[in-house]
């Protein structure tokens, strides 16, 4: 169980208030709590890489990959987007250390939100491989994918409820429309979680594959994707959301 220490705090730390970042300011580069990989054939591969604290969504690396995903996107040689994490877990949620202090407000009045906002602006589809644990902010951050593939350990939950919050980004939304209102209220009322072959077979993910094969299966995916004419693929992208 989540211990009491102190989780792994972000490589960087993140004054309360920031000013939004203009899209011109987005750097290159290397990150420090993503790994971005450009494959041959269309497909990017971004993988949230702060394994100790089973990829809690802290704030600096909520900034590198929507630094990442802004760029990805703009990348003509890039045609499809694959997000996962580890073997372990996909994300464990929103960083609960550095969540404990802030009142929504606080929360409200930094770039957090916009980031999310902005991962739904993407034209490029993005494919989620989902291994182990999708939390809270890590099963939003999922569900925000365009295609989910599934790992045959992953577990989906919103556990927020046991921390006396709810899902703050969309979950509640997403959940009811993806798997039925009655079975999404039970995994958002008691915070309980939903396994790989239910997660599949409620339509939450298109399908469950062995771990191992998890993220070559969806840049497989990506890559017939990306054969695909990309005006097309944007279009139909923005319709089925
Ligand atoms: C910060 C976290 C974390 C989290 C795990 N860790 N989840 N740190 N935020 N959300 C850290 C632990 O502190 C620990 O660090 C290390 O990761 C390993 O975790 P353990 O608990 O020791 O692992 P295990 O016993 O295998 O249990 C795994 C787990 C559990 C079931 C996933 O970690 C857990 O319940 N995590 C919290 C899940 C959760 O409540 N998510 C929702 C967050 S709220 P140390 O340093 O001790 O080794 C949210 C709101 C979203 O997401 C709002 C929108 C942004």
């Amino acid at each position: 169980m989540l211990s009491n220490t102190l989780a792994k705090s972000c490589m960087r730390s993140r004054p309360l208030f920031m000013a939004s970042r203009p899209m011109a300011a987005f750097s290159t580069g290397t990150y420090d709590n993503i790994l971005v990989d450009k494959k041959e054939g269309g497909v990017a591969l971004v993988t949230l890489n702060r394994p100790k604290a089973l990829n809690a969504l802290c704030y600096a690396l909520f900034e590198d990959l929507n630094d990442a995903m802004m760029q990805l996107d703009k990348d003509p040689e890039v045609r499809a987007i694959v997000l996962t994490g580890s073997e372990k877990a996909f994300a464990a949620g929103a960083d609960i250390k550095e969540m404990e202090p802030r009142m929504y407000p606080d929360t409200y009045m930094t770039d957090m939100l916009t980031w999310w906002d902005q991962l739904n602006t993407l034209k490029t589809p993005v494919i989620g491989a989902v291994n182990g644990y999708a939390l809270g902010g890590g099963s939003e951050l999922a569900m925000m994918c365009d295609i989910l593939l599934a790992g045959e350990d992953a577990k989906f939950g919103q556990p927020e409820v046991n921390l006396g919050v709810i899902p703050g980004m969309g979950g509640t939304q997403r959940m009811v429309r993806a798997i039925g209102k009655s079975r999404a209220m039970e995994l958002c009322l008691t915070g309980d979680m939903m396994g790989a072959e239910e997660a599949a077979s409620r339509g939450l993910v298109s399908r469950v594959v062995p771990v191992d094969q998890l993220v070559d299966e969806a840049i497989k995916v990506g890559a017939k994707i990306a054969k695909k004419s990309a005006p097309s693929i944007a279009m139909a992208k923005e319709c089925c959301n």
